[in-house]
């Protein structure tokens, strides 16, 4: 047998388009594995979403660079963002074997053949069809606790920022009598959480099935199957997704809901198409539907012409929501997007770091609040295994996603337990666990 090692960088939906790829390989022989130096095929699956996630993998072509040397016949391949980004450009630099975008995978084996002969392969065509409904993913997350369930790929949103819109396509729905298939197969194997996965869920329809029908449909798999989903799109939460949220006990209350600014001229700018009185609103309809909702967010400082004010604004949605947590970004130009083309990327970037440091603290701040509101509090934990430091802690999340640490040495993972929080720090509820 072959084998076939994968470096995964960027978002789950790149985790899950690894897994994908690992199927399509397995068929041709291919098996997998996470040491290097024995592999004979290198991918690395890339994410082009800021610069700085492209210039960690020029650095990986270096190192992958002398596997091919000491080892001739070991190929090396570009997959996933950067691979639509960059083209040939990658294979310009004489490192690369293969170019695959993230719609071509099911030709990776005819690549790999091309390559083998010494003709570098490259496949950058996106798709309006492509869902890769069929394949059974191979799950590379060795706990098997939790699930990455693809349910669209693409976006149709262009952001003026975001680099996705051109790197993944355009949007498409993946057919939902294989998405309840495959959650089928995830609580057959054991599995006992799958996150929903897609760039705007919100948007997902499949003949008559909305994300609302899709969500309760995956739901009545199993009761003992919690489900989770990432991205929402603030424009496009429905009152039908959340009320079905409130209905099922095992959808878990939790929402992802990138805000990127709080403040409109800067929102219009990024064209996200909704102002922050309408974010707070949804995030209002959010807590009246379920006070026990654990909202985080993205966001965005240093905009092209973003000023102190308008960072201000976003400090002040920030604190007026509360989130339980967030990941905020500096601005990173993008070539080929709607801002690169028309908006200067004028604000410094010490100012940019500043306002990023800022946020950020505010966050721990807000982090630790929340999880603060949350002592004594009893919850139901999906147990995924020892926690890190490994001194007979078992970790898992509950319902609102926040990590739970307890010590325990009755269960295991993929139980399903009931713990009391003792203490917390921003990151983690310190918890006991409530014998029943
Ligand atoms: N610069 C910085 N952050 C970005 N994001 C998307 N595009 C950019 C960019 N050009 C952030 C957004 C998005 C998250 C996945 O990455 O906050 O929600
Ligand atoms: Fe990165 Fe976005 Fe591509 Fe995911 S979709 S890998 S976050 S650029």
């Amino acid at each position: 047998m072959k084998k076939l090692y994968i470096e995964t960088y960027g978002c789950q939906m790149n985790v899950n388009d690894t897994e994908v790829v690992f199927s399509i390989l397995a068929r041709e022989g291919f098996e997998r594995t996470e040491d290097i130096a024995e592999a004979d095929v290198i991918f690395a699956n890339t994410c082009s979403i800021r610069d700085n996630a492209e210039q960690r993998i020029w650095g990986r072509l270096d190192y992958f660079s002398t596997f091919r040397k000491s080892r001739p016949g070991v190929l090396v391949g570009i997959l996933g963002c950067m691979a639509e980004r960059l083209k040939d450009k990658l294979l310009d630099t004489g490192k690369v074997d293969i170019v695959a975008g993230p719609d071509a995978y099911r030709n990776l084996p005819a690549l790999i053949a091309e390559a083998s002969s010494g003709h570098p392969g490259i496949n950058v065509i996106l798709s309006r069809e492509e869902t890769y409904g069929d394949i059974s993913p191979v799950r590379i997350d060795k706990g098997g606790v939790s699930a990455f369930i693809s349910i669209m790929r693409g976006c149709n949103n262009v952001c003026s920022y975001c680099v996705v819109p051109y790197t993944r396509g355009a949007e498409r729905s993946r057919d939902w009598r294989t998405i309840v298939r495959e959650a089928c197969e995830c609580v057959e194997k054991g599995y006992r959480e799958v996150t929903l996965l897609g760039q705007n869920v919100d948007s997902y329809l499949f003949e008559d099935v909305n994300f609302a029908k899709l969500l309760a449909l995956v739901a009545d798999v199993s009761p003992q199957l919690r489900v989770r989903f990432s991205t929402s799109h603030p424009k496009d939460i429905s009152d039908e997704v959340i009320a079905t949220m409130a209905s099922r006990p095992n959808i878990c209350h939790q929402i992802h809901l990138p805000v990127q600014s709080g403040n409109d001229r800067i929102l219009e700018k990024m064209r996200r198409r909704y102002t922050r009185e309408w974010y707070l609103g949804r995030v209002a309809k959010i807590r009246e539907a379920m006070p026990d909702c654990g909202i985080s967010t993205d966001a965005i400082v240093g905009f092209c012409s973003e000023t102190e004010e308008e960072f201000r604004d976003t400090l002040s949605l920030f604190r007026e929501v509360g989130f339980d947590s967030a990941f905020m970004f500096n601005y990173s130009e993008r070539p080929g997007t709607l801002a690169a083309r028309n908006y200067p990327d004028d604000v410094p970037p010490e100012v940019k770091t500043r306002r990023l440091n800022e946020l950020i603290e505010l966050q721990n701040n807000l982090s630790l609040e929340s999880n603060r509101r949350d002592l004594d509090k009893v919850f139901e934990v999906l147990v995924e295994g020892p926690s890190k430091k490994g001194d007979g802690q078992l970790c898992g999340r509950n319902g609102a996603g926040k990590m739970c640490v307890w010590t325990d040495s009755e269960h295991k993972a993929c139980d399903y337990v009931q713990v009391r929080v003792l203490d917390c720090s921003s990151a983690t509820l310190l918890c006991e666990l409530v014998k029943q």
